[in-house]
């Protein structure tokens, strides 16, 4: 039996303006994984998925066009390019389970994706780099989701603070594009407001992408205004300056509101934790529902969480985000 789990992610910011190349940063969140153990199956059985959280079980022959599916094969096909020779199909149980709410903006498709690569190389004999994992995850995600960046399969394969920019379409997007490490000098919390709302990524990426046709040079500079904020807040990290940091994630929230992706479930939330002390507020992901983080001095936390919970936050986390010096 192998085993391998992932993390979830959140965007601290730059999100939706990191699909046209500015940058962004983001965290793992480390408490939330995705899990996938593989046990060899009865000999000539095939592969089996069960995943009881979504409530599936399929063989890889009866849905060969499944995201998973179509993962498991581009992993055996990397590995037989790797090996030089044909990596036969093998006779294998998988299960997933994830602790990574579904479609609230934390990841949960590409930890589930990375830990199924990650489990199922392991059982398989092959320990994958972080990129290489990376660039399996982000092009099954292109094949089914159409635009994503890059920047949540980078965060989880990577499982660190990163800053990202996405670079041109290339075949090798995970050493293309440039990933940092970030220096975080003061440790901060967040406290994580989930509005309940389910929001597929593609759909608010989608309707960013028609707005930006039709009023480019006006989503350009939203996009250029962002990446200033987004600059700006990693010199604050580096500088651990946290109250500046909490305004630039205001900052960032009144662009994503410009840009059309907020929601009425997302300011009723922002506005509660910045009425209890928090020092920045801002939706967290692709907006449209999904979640909020609120950056919060430790003393404040309850009180923020209490208004949280008042507003009608569906569930709530809180994550410590370490100190993280890189030389
Ligand atoms: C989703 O976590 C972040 C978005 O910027 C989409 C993407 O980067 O692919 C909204």
């Amino acid at each position: 039996m192998t085993e391998a789990s992932a993390p979830g992610k959140i965007i601290l910011c730059g999100e939706h303006a990191v699909v046209y190349r500015r940058p962004a940063i983001a965290l793992p969140l480390a408490d939330l994984r995705a899990r996938v153990v593989v046990e060899p199956g009865d000999a000539g059985s095939g592969i089996t998925i069960d995943a009881p959280d979504l409530e599936r079980r399929w063989t890889l022959a009866s849905a060969p066009d499944h995201p998973l599916s179509a993962l498991i094969v581009s992993v055996l096909d990397h590995l037989s390019r790797d090996a030089q020779s044909d990596v036969p199909a093998p006779a294998l149980q998988i299960r997933i389970t994830s602790t990574i709410p579904i479609a609230e903006g934390m990841g949960s498709g590409a930890a589930v994706a990375t830990a199924l690569v990650r489990a199922l190389a392991a059982h398989l004999g092959h320990e994958l780099p972080a990129e290489v994992v990376s660039t399996l995850v982000y092009t099954s995600e292109r094949r089914f989701h159409g635009t994503p960046s890059g920047i949540d399969n980078t965060v989880i394969a990577f499982e660190r603070p990163i800053w990202f920019v996405r670079r041109p379409a290339t075949d090798n997007p995970a050493i293309e594009n440039l990933i940092e490490p970030v220096t975080i000098a003061a440790p901060f919390r967040l406290l994580i407001g989930d509005t309940g709302v389910r929001s597929l990524t593609h759909l608010p990426v989608g309707e960013v992408r028609q707005r930006w046709q039709a009023e480019t040079a006006h989503y350009e500079s939203l996009f250029d205004a962002i990446a200033a904020s987004v600059i700006r807040a990693r010199a604050a990290l580096a500088q651990g300056d946290i109250r500046a940091l909490g305004a630039l994630l205001n900052e960032n929230q009144a662009l994503l509101e410009q840009m059309g992706v907020s929601s009425d479930d997302l300011d009723r939330l922002v506005a509660a934790a910045r009425a209890a002390a928090a020092l920045g507020a801002k939706l967290s992901g692709a907006g449209w529902g999904g979640v909020m983080i609120a950056l919060v001095m430790p003393a404040d936390g309850e009180r923020v969480a209490a208004a949280l919970a008042e507003a009608g936050a569906a569930r709530m986390l809180e994550t410590a985000v370490e100190r993280q010096v890189n030389v």
